[in-house]
This record gives C-alpha cells, structure tokens and sequence, in this order.
C-alpha cells in the first residue's frame, strides 16, 4: 500500500523571493548591457522564471524546453529526452538557462549539450535549488538560489507526479509515520 505522505516546511515564500531578488541583481549586474535569451526548463521552472524575469532590467527574450527524466514517483529514469526545444536561434545568443532544481545534473547536462551544438555566445545555468548530495555528473551551476538536502521537494513549481506545483512555499515531502 501507498504510504501517506506530508508536506514539512523547508524554505518559505519570503526566503524564496530574498533569493530570487538576490539573483535577479547579479544577472542586472552581469548582463547589464546585453540583450539575453533566458530559457526556462519546464515544467518546473515556471514559477521561478515568472518572478525571476519580472525583476530584470535588461532586454531579454524569454523561451521554453521541455525534456523529461522522470517516471512516475521521485526516481529518476536516468535517461533524459528532449521533448520540446527552443523555438528562438540560439546562434550567437547569451543564454541563461533556468531549472528550478538540480539533482543528478543528467537533466542540465543533456541540454547543455544541445545548446552548445548550435554555438550561442555563452551560456550560464541558473538555478534555484541545488541538491549536490544526489549528482551523478558534473555541472557548473553559476547563479544558484539555494544549496538543500537530499530530500525531494515540492512547491514553487517542483511537483510530485504533478501535483504540488501550486504550493507558495518549498516544502520536502516526507512519508507520514
Ligand atoms: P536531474 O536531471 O536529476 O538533475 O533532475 C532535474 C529535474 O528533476 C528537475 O528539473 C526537476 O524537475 C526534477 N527534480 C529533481 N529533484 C526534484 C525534487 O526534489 N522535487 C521535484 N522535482 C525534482
Ligand atoms: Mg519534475
């Protein structure tokens, strides 16, 4: 049988906007006279990206890719898909790619590797959450909101099997006792 899970706090809505105006001044300050291409990495950047783009003070354009690792459940598959790709030409762009969480890096890594392909000018990863505790390859994270446990989270965009994404808060979802 399924064991009954609960939502235990872990960053709260005003720890997450301090982080995300925190990064949103070092890429003011970073791309100050560029004109970047930001793309989120969905489903679970959604959130992130809203607040995050909303606070930028330079031209940006905005895309979306979609690639996907997860089964059901909290475990990656370990293979990773590009589902859905940028629409906007990367070629001589400064990209910054946004992911709401690393785990494994498989995610990130793959993509990279997609964008790299089609020779942007550079290319920075900015991520809310990172959980370093679960990597299995190496990526360079260069505007990262928060370090967490090895817990899996929920809200602010993460979901569980799609469900949670709503939450204004992150929260690690725990097996109730
Ligand atoms: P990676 O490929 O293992 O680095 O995983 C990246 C993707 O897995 C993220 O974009 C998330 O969508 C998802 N993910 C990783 N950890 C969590 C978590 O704790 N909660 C919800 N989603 C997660
Ligand atoms: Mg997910």
């Amino acid at each position: 049988m399924e064991s009954k899970k609960v939502c235990v706090p872990l960053l709260s809505r005003e720890q997450i906007a301090a982080a995300v105006g925190r990064l949103a001044a070092e890429l003011n300050r970073d791309y100050r006279r560029k004109h970047p291409l930001v793309i989120g990495i969905l489903k679970g950047c959604y959130v992130f990206m809203a607040d995050l783009t909303r606070q930028l003070e330079m031209p940006v354009e905005i895309d979306f890719a979609r690639l996907s690792s997860y089964g059901p459940g909290t475990e990656t598959s370990g293979k990773v898909r590009l589902i859905s790709s940028p629409r906007i030409d990367i070629r001589g762009r400064d990209v910054i790619v946004l992911e709401d969480i690393i785990d494994t890096g498989l995610t990130v890594k793959c993509f990279l590797k997609y964008l790299q392909r089609r020779q942007p000018a550079s290319v920075k990863v900015c991520a809310l959450a990172d959980k370093p505790a679960r990597r299995r390859v190496a990526v360079n994270i260069d505007y990262l909101g928060f370090i967490v446990p090895d817990r899996f989270l929920v809200g602010y965009g993460l979901d569980c099997d799609e469900k949670y994404r709503n939450l204004p808060d992150i929260c690690a979802l725990e097996d109730s006792v």
